[in-house]
């Protein structure tokens, strides 16, 4: 089966690499003479970096790349049964692209989009058989990350969501189905992460790196907010958050903050600029306050909202409860899945909290699901 994919940057380098991998014929198309040459450099080098730390062997490092046509024109995406499209994140550039595709590929041809915050359904109405149209979301590594989130759109057929997520699972990835709404799944449950902990800094509860050591030592996440902001760079992770909060009308749920606009207007975008939230040029590393009291409260606090973003989003049917679990631990490292998490912790316990927030604060931004509400009154738990 021939499999396309048309943008070779960060996203499409990636999908490209685990297509061949997987023994696919592969075209990596960009409209760009210097991003496809920009792309086979950057591969080679992934791919000599696995044959050095022995992942891969040399043949198969050769095998991969043979399988993959680095192209210019549209035209050699003729024959693929799948096209994965990872342009810049522009609906109007998509719309035309995703237009420009259908010239080109069968009837059969699944065409899918990488968008992290575009709607699938106004990017399939571009195309005569929006039915063939379908969100197939990677996460960054892509051929690292095993979570993909599958987002059929309205007008995207059951035989395209069927065939698209046997595909990916056939790549060895973990695939969650998710509506088509802002953030899906991921990149909506996981706000509050960033959003309450700067919050909790522009109180002047704690600092970043008091915040950060509170997340990894006693919360057991992988990285701690600033940090994790710092590695996705502030400029992006700002704009997913004013993307996520305009699409959901303005909802306070997920109002930006002006810390972090502050620091991308400073050029402050973090490990790749040399300064976030943390200045990497310096040795001096700042001394989180290791107060274990102040450090569960802060804990309490991040957490109760994410558990309770999880809990709209399956009150909202986003994804199943599984899926929302899954989607954290697989797709942003999280310890636990946040529902499992809510019954082990008691969701009294976390409704009281945010219901605390709520009264403190008389704002929206802490308001309790009504799947919490009616679950604790009716005495269950989410497994
Ligand atoms: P990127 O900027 O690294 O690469 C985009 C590529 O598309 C560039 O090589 C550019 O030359 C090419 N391009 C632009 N317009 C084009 C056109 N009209 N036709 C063909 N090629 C064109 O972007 P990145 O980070 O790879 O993101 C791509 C998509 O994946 C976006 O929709 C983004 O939202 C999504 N995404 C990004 C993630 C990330 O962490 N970077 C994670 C998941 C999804």
């Amino acid at each position: 089966m021939k499999v396309s994919v048309i943008g070779a940057g960060t996203m499409g380098v990636g999908i490209a690499q685990i297509a061949a991998t997987k023994g696919h014929e592969v075209c990596l198309y960009d409209s760009f003479h210097e991003a496809v040459k920009t792309a086979e450099n950057k591969l080679k080098k992934i791919l000599d970096r696995l044959v050095e730390k022995e992942r891969i062997s040399s043949k198969e490092n050769e095998a991969v790349l043979e399988k993959i046509n680095f192209s210019n024109s549209l035209e050699n995406i003729k024959g693929s049964e799948l096209v994965v499209e990872a342009i810049i994140e522009d609906l109007g550039v998509k719309q035309k692209v995703f237009t420009e595709i259908e010239n080109f590929v069968d009837d059969n041809c699944i065409i899918a989009s990488n968008t992290s915050s575009l709607s699938i359904a106004s990017i399939a109405s571009s195309c005569k058989k929006a039915e063939r149209v379908v969100g197939i979301h990677f996460f960054n590594p892509a051929p690292l990350m095993p979570l993909v989130e599958i987002i059929p759109a309205v007008q995207t057929s059951q035989e395209t969501l069927n065939k698209a997520k046997s595909i990916i699972d056939s790549w060895g990835k973990l695939t969650v189905i998710a509506k088509d709404t802002p953030g899906f799944i991921v990149n909506r449950v996981a706000r509050p992460f960033y959003g309450e902990a700067i919050r909790i800094y522009e109180e002047g509860v704690a600092d970043f790196s008091t915040i950060d050591w509170v997340m990894r030592e006693i919360g057991g996440f992988r990285m701690g907010p600033f940090e994790l902001m710092d590695y996705i760079g502030n400029d992006i992770n700002y704009s997913v958050t004013e993307t996520v909060f305009a699409a959901f009308y303005f909802d306070q749920r997920y109002k930006p903050s002006f810390t972090q606009k502050r620091m991308k207007e400073a050029g402050y975008l973090g490990r790749k600029s040399g300064r976030g939230y943390y200045d990497y040029s310096s040795e001096n590393k700042p001394k989180p306050t290791q107060d274990r009291e102040l450090g569960k409260k802060i804990l309490w606090r991040i957490l109760s909202m994410l558990i309770n973003e999880a809990v709209d989003a399956l009150f909202l049917k986003i994804a199943s409860r599984e899926d929302i679990d899954l989607a954290m631990i697989k797709g942003v490292n999280y310890p636990k899945g946040l529902l499992t998490w809510a019954d082990e912790i008691g969701i009294d316990n976390v409704l009281k909290q945010l219901e605390e927030l709520q009264a403190e604060y008389g704002e929206d931004r802490y308001r309790p699901s009504p799947l919490l509400k009616r679950m604790v009154k009716e005495n269950k738990t989410f497994y």
